[in-house]
């Protein structure tokens, strides 16, 4: 790696954390204050959703949007409902009856720190903040654009994208050998790929993106998407607790069927490599423009978290 190398992966580092900042402010003045009978649900919401996290979802949003001008503030507001959305998706998928995890961010899981039935109301609370998010007139004052936000996040983290990824994930695998890899890249593209799909195209709802620019997004997304698990799933074996902030070698240990396992560590860091390639030259139209979500390819590749 040569110096300027490692200024724009110190750029990126600080960019990355400045967003990241923005969006724990932000969101910490959309979750409603603590307060009332109710009061551990509000703090078990903002447990989950404020305790940490690298927030590279708002960071997709904010830095498509940026391509194409788009207001700030919408795009902040955008981030933060997906947001909501991802830390409910951890929150239910740390639950006793799915990962059983004890640790996430480097603190104790919300059911740890709340108990079981306040963790699964606080990610329903995160899920519906989401959508009051997107539907109020701050976030944009065109109806047709909250509209399309709503939609593509309703199926982004329903049935046909993370929820039904995160069922695959449980159901027992294929016995036919020759469809594993397939299978697992269904289920990844569902559990993971579609918030960091929807984040892309909040970017690209939010700045006008004209329909190729829209369709090379889409591209760079679904590359980066898998990537991103796959490399998540690396981590499982490689990464460590303090760094990660949550538990290691969970996946080994319940026999999960991923590329890991399937391809080994080596055909798995090859695939990484593969998408990341293809996640940049979707991205060649954007000349100059794209190189922040070019170097978010490769983050994804060289993150320890
Ligand atoms: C963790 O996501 C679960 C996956 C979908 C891979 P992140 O690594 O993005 O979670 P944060 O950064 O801790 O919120
Ligand atoms: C979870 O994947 C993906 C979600 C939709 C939440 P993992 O179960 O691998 O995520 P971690 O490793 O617990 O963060
Ligand atoms: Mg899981
Ligand atoms: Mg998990
Ligand atoms: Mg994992």
């Amino acid at each position: 790696m040569t110096a300027g190398d490692l200024g724009a992966t110190e750029d990126f580092g600080l960019k990355l954390r400045e967003i990241a900042d923005q969006v724990t402010v932000a969101l910490d003045r959309l979750i409603p204050p603590a307060a009332g009978p109710e009061i551990d649900l509000m703090r078990a919401m903002r447990h989950g959703a404020l305790g940490g996290g690298k927030r590279l979802r708002p960071f997709l949003v904010i830095e498509t949007g940026r391509l194409f001008g788009a207001p700030e503030r919408a795009l902040l507001r955008a981030g933060c409902a997906l947001e909501c959305v991802h830390a409910y998706s951890l929150i239910h998928d740390d639950l006793p009856c799915m990962d059983d995890d004890e640790l996430r961010h480097g603190q104790p899981t919300v059911h740890k720190a709340f108990g079981e039935a306040t963790a699964v109301l606080a990610g329903d609370a995160l899920l519906t903040l989401a959508f009051e998010i997107l539907t109020a007139l701050e976030t944009h004052p065109d109806s047709s654009v909250r509209c399309k936000l709503v939609g593509k996040l309703a199926v982004s983290a329903g049935a046909r994208g993370m929820v039904g990824g995160q069922k695959i994930d449980m159901a027992p695998p294929p016995e036919d050998d020759d469809q594993m890899l397939s299978h697992l890249a269904r289920m990844q593209r569902m559990k993971t790929g579609a918030l960091i799909g929807c984040a892309v195209e909040f970017g690209s709802i939010l700045g006008g993106a004209r329909e190729n620019e829209r369709q090379a997004l889409n591209g760079f997304a679904h590359d980066l998407g898998l990537a991103y698990q796959i490399k998540d799933d690396l981590l499982d074996i490689h990464g460590n607790v303090e760094e990660l902030g949550k538990a290691v070698a969970k996946d080994k240990e319940a026999g999960k069927k991923n590329f890991v396992s399937l391809l080994g560590e080596d055909g798995a860091i090859d695939r990484i490599e593969m998408l990341a390639s293809q996640a940049k030259a979707h991205l060649g139209m954007f000349g100059e423009k794209g190189n922040v979500l070019s170097r978010t390819v490769d983050f994804v590749l060289e993150r320890r978290y």
